[in-house]
């Protein structure tokens, strides 16, 4: 393939340096499989630019050359889109976005900073928390999903319901458009109406629309103190009130995540440890709250105070006591991974319907795949339900659509913080409608007008 796309890959070398453009297989490999296993395309190159300029003229290489462009952070995402895939007919070339690493100093006066879009998730908060600040975003993949991915799944995660999705903390961005050009609003105004705000349209937008290279974000205070029980529960149902009646007396909850039995199980049988109570129960609720002194009693007396919603409860204010607790909730992503190639559907109802919607997608699962396995777990106060099928070919999309078409009967969207990528590509207009989806594609022409950025995610 290599001779094939001689001249490419030279335009593409001197835009980049050569030791920065992978062609061997076997360093292509990592950038070519998604972290599910369930997706998997063939690059001409992995180009690893070092700064915006090299990123821009790598870009005008692809445009000039009407090469398909893939970006991608940590590849942590999970619906196949930061991954070669067959569906684009022309060469395609993965842009790895992570070695653009710079992270410049917090400004307290304005509680923001402006970090580069390969840092780290982790990497970020340990340098805001250095300042006295935390980030208002936190996921499981911290250590590998960069802030560019985030921003471009305007992804979710733990602390949602208090602080926003990464849309929220999007304050400004710098991003190279598919014929080079940059656009850099960064001075970190968080009043600004000069114009569209380029970087709320870029949230979210998958790739499709741009190359986000840096990014200004808002920090919150970052409260040292915290305690984390996790709640036996009767079902969901009772979880959900249960996170309802926290959330009121606890302006301080900071996380919110249900997860059911089997689950708890996977994730024991796989990740190892204890179960926390003697007996099993039907669900259970991980509650976080933070403080500036230990709010370990007051949590503490808000669960005794929810009274028969609680089956049994355990506490911890110590920071190995409440890993122990959250590991139980994390390790459900790699546990069901190692189960198999997973189906993972990430759908959001509402709130009111999120019971009704955990019991009647078992049903409609089992209606299509009887011998599948599903667990279901999410982040309860959003609505948020993570729907994984094990079992069914990877290929088959006959589970994916039961999933979906029921968040939709339901009132709900087919993805609340995970994108639609390649694994969805199919449901957007009947989850969003025909005007919509014409609005999306008039902009995605209008940027990206001989389609070269991400082709084959969002739209089929
Ligand atoms: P990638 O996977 O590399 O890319 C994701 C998408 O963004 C692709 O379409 C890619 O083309 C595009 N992209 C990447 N970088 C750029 C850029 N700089 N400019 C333009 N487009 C770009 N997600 C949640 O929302 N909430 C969670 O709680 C959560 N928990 C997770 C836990 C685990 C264990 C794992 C494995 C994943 C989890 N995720 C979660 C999913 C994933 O971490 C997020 O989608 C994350 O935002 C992806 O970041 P990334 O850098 O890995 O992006
Ligand atoms: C989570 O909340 O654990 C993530 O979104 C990842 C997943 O869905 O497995
Ligand atoms: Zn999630």
């Amino acid at each position: 393939m290599a001779r094939e796309h001689a001249a490419l890959l030279d335009a593409l070398s001197s835009a980049v340096g050569p030791a920065q453009v992978l062609t061997d297989a076997d360093l292509r490999a990592g950038y070519e499989t998604d972290w599910t296993r369930r997706w998997h395309g063939e690059a001409v190159a992995v180009v690893r630019p070092e700064t915006t300029e090299g990123l821009a003229a790598a870009l005008l290489v692809c445009s000039g050359a009407g090469a398909a462009v893939i970006p991608q952070g940590g590849n942590t995402g999970l619906v196949g889109g930061s991954i070669p895939r067959a569906v684009a007919k022309r060469p395609q070339v993965v842009l790895s976005l992570t070695r653009l690493r710079d992270l410049e100093p917090v400004d307290t006066a304005a509680s923001e900073v402006t970090v580069a879009a390969g840092v780290t998730l982790g990497t970020l908060q340990a340098h805001a928390r250095a300042s006295g600040y935390a980030f208002g975003v936190d996921l499981g993949a911290r250590d590998s999903a960069t802030i560019g991915g985030m921003i471009a799944t305007n992804a979710g995660g733990i602390h949602a319901f208090r602080h926003g999705p990464m849309r929220a903390q999007l304050v400004g961005l710098e991003a190279v458009l598919a014929d080079g050009s940059v656009v850099r609003r960064l001075p970190g105004l968080l009043k600004d109406n000069t114009g569209y705000h380029l970087a709320s349209l870029l949230a979210g937008s998958e790739g499709t629309l741009a190359v986000v290279t840096r990014a200004r974000l808002r920090l919150v205070p970052y409260l040292p103190r915290r305690a984390v029980a996790l709640v036996a529960v009767g079902g969901a149902d009772e979880a959900i009130a249960l996170a309802g009646d926290l959330r009121r007396r606890q302006p301080n909850l900071l996380a919110a995540e249900l997860f059911f039995d089997d689950g708890m199980e996977l994730v024991l049988r796989h990740a190892g440890g204890q179960r926390p109570f003697g007996e099993a129960h039907p669900a259970y609720l991980l509650v976080e709250v933070d403080g500036a002194s230990d709010p370990t009693p007051e949590l503490a007396a808000a669960v005794e105070a929810a009274g028969a919603l609680v089956r049994d409860a355990l506490l911890a204010g110590d920071e190995a006591g409440r890993e122990r607790l959250w590991r139980l909730r994390e390790r459900h992503t790699e546990s069901v991974n190692a189960e198999g190639v997973p189906h993972k559907l990430d759908v959001a109802v509402p709130i009111g319907r999120l019971a009704a919607y955990a019991r009647d997608v078992r049903e409609a699962i089992a209606g299509v795949a009887p011998a599948a396995r599903t667990f279901l777990y999410g982040h309860v106060l959003d609505g948020n339900l993570h729907v994984n099928v094990v079992g069914p070919p990877p290929d088959d999309e006959t589970v994916d659509g039961a999933i979906l078409r029921l968040a939709i009967e339901m009132g709900g969207t087919v993805s609340a913080e995970h994108g639609i990528g390649v694994a969805k590509v199919g449901w957007l207009e009947a989850d969003r409608g025909p005007a919509d989806v014409a609005a999306m594609r008039a902009i995605k022409r209008a940027l990206d007008p001989d389609g070269i950025l991400n082709p084959g995610v969002l739209f089929p």
